[in-house]
């Protein structure tokens, strides 16, 4: 049986199932920690680092997305060394793809911009390293700009978890890691993919999009997951 535990998050007394998250217990009490790579319904990967917290007891920061509730646990999801580090990652993130929101299809709708907004990220201390990723537009729907992927895993993972598919992957590791599908193929020739476009919907930038649209006009639909998921769970 699982049990309830009571914990401290940011002062707050909170009760949350051992089975829970950090992550999922401080936004059941109001608390928004910043995150990219979670999403409800798919399983969390502590990808993007950006939902790290400190917990007392422990000298390393912990990602609250993976790291489960314990009784007693106090933590701290705001502290300055946390704000520091969040925009650390953030600069990081922008400077290591091509990001010019001004002409993305994302703009004004971005997970990665709002972050960089309410975080107070409005000027780079680290040079850009401009890449130059090709896009994938071979598909008949969609497209891939690489440039503004920030490696999130949700695409893999919608695509494996939900649909069943496994058409998307990582390939290589640090700064040549990238998305592809079916074993680097283009995204068009894929024999797996069903053009579903759930990827397309948790893509929390303008990395995975739908052609035709103009700057700014892409809206993402990530919501529909949760509730696919608790549908599935209850076996509806
Ligand atoms: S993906 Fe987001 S951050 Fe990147 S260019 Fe588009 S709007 Fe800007
Ligand atoms: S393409 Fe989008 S969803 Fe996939 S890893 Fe990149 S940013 Fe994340
Ligand atoms: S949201 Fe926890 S590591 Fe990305």
């Amino acid at each position: 049986m699982t049990r309830v535990v009571t914990l401290k998050i940011d002062d707050i007394d909170a009760t949350g199932r051992e089975d829970e998250t950090v992550l999922e217990v401080a936004i059941e009490h109001g608390i928004q920690i910043p995150r990219l790579c979670a999403l409800e319904g798919l399983t969390p990967v502590g990808a993007c680092r950006l939902c790290l917290v400190e917990v007392a007891g422990s000298s390393k920061l912990l990602p609250a997305c993976t790291t489960y509730v314990t009784e007693g646990m106090v933590v701290t999801t705001n502290s300055e060394r946390l704000k520091k580090y969040r925009r650390m990652t953030i600069e990081l993130l922008f400077t290591e793809g091509n990001h010019v929101c001004s002409v993305c299809v994302v703009n004004g709708r971005c997970e990665l911009q709002n972050l960089a907004i309410r975080l107070g990220v409005d000027h780079m201390r680290i040079p850009y390293l401009y890449p130059k990723r090709i896009v994938d537009a071979s598909h008949e729907r969609f497209a891939l700009d690489p440039n503004r992927c920030v490696l999130c895993t949700r695409c893999v993972r919608v695509c494996g978890e939900i649909e069943g598919a496994h058409t998307w992957d990582l390939m290589s590791r640090g700064i040549d890691s990238a998305v592809i599908t079916d074993l680097n193929m283009p995204w068009g020739d894929s024999e797996t993919c069903t053009a579903c476009g759930k990827c397309v919907q948790v893509c929390p930038t303008g990395a995975l999009f739908e052609k035709g649209m103009a700057v700014g006009e892409m809206t993402k639909r990530a919501s529909f997951l949760a509730t696919l998921t608790a549908s599935r769970e209850d076996g509806r």
